[in-house]
């Protein structure tokens, strides 16, 4: 490579480090997750439970049986390949999580009544939170890109038959378009709606993976829990670092010993937290 391309991809690098990045802004008096019904108090779970739930067997195995319903595609054969394969050689000791494991876990211990997805391709993750939870809302935002990963890429349609396939009923919502300008849209035109789970596993590029979580994340409620995919990945890891990790609105837990590795945050708070960290 000659001197004037290493230069400029130093240049590139080193302003992709300090390139301010869009930031969500919040507003105060964001909703709890839970209700107003005496058995469904505000309880979050912690985020301990949350990553002991993800890395469990029993998630793999209701993955498993998620995809078993799904239209077959080369990233489910490759995933079920990778589980029985881990399952068969190391039997209980085995540790792992996915962005479809960390949805289970969140999906049982939250059990979202609404659930916005931006990055929704085939359904697989979102089939995961309508198996999980039958009646739960689905919104999701995709930009269908074709041949997204080596797969076909055909729309909300497909998605809507593969939710019905693993049993979801709730609504389900899809808009297609770049989610920058999509989501935020979405967001303005439904000031009233929060989620209890959200997952952004869209535009991987740092300015987009920071769109999407500033448009979203002051739409969580507190208790709920934001998972992004692929936070291995350069660009994604520092948008979630500086967005999540170092906002004390947050407790985070990241597995990267797989793929591209997978995070998961629960929101505490409603504004950051001054002193210790506290479930208010
Ligand atoms: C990694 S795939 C999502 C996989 C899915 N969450 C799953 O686990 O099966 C990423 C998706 O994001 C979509 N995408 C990429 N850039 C986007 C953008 N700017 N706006 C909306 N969707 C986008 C692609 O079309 C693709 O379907």
């Amino acid at each position: 490579m000659g001197v004037a391309r290493r230069v400029a991809n130093r240049l590139r690098n080193g302003w992709g480090r300090i390139r301010p990045v869009p930031r969500p802004r919040y507003a105060t008096g964001t909703p709890k997750t839970g209700s107003d019904h005496p058995l469904d108090p505000f309880f979050p779970p912690n985020i301990e439970t949350l990553a002991t739930a993800a890395s469990s067997n029993e998630a793999a195995n209701f993955v498993l049986s998620v995809i078993e319903r799904l239209s077959p595609s080369e990233e489910t054969a490759n995933q079920r390949v990778y589980y029985l394969w881990a399952q068969d050689k190391f039997g209980v000791h085995w540790r792992n999580a996915d962005i479809t494991t960390l949805l289970w876990a969140a999906s049982i211990l939250v059990r979202p009544a609404n659930y916005l997805e931006i990055g929704v391709r085939r359904g697989r993750s979102a089939a995961v939170v309508g198996a999980a939870q039958p009646d739960c809302a689905i919104y999701g935002f995709d930009l269908w890109v074709a041949g997204y990963g080596g797969d076909d890429n055909p729309g909300p349609d497909f998605v809507r038959n593969e939710l019905r396939a693993v049993g979801h009923r709730g609504s389900v919502e899809m808009a297609s378009g770049n989610s920058r300008v999509t989501v935020l849209a979405f967001v303005q035109r439904h000031p009233e709606l929060y989620f209890d789970l959200i997952t952004v596993d869209g535009d991987h590029s740092v300015a987009g993976a920071a769109a999407d979580l500033a448009n979203v994340l002051p739409k969580l409620k507190v208790g709920g829990v934001i998972v992004c995919d692929d936070v291995a990945v350069p660009s994604v890891k520092r948008v979630w670092e500086k967005i999540v990790k170092r906002d004390s609105r947050y407790v985070s837990w990241e597995f990267t010993s797989g793929g591209y590795g997978v995070g998961a945050a629960i929101r505490i708070t409603d504004e950051p937290a001054l002193a210790a960290r506290r479930l208010v």
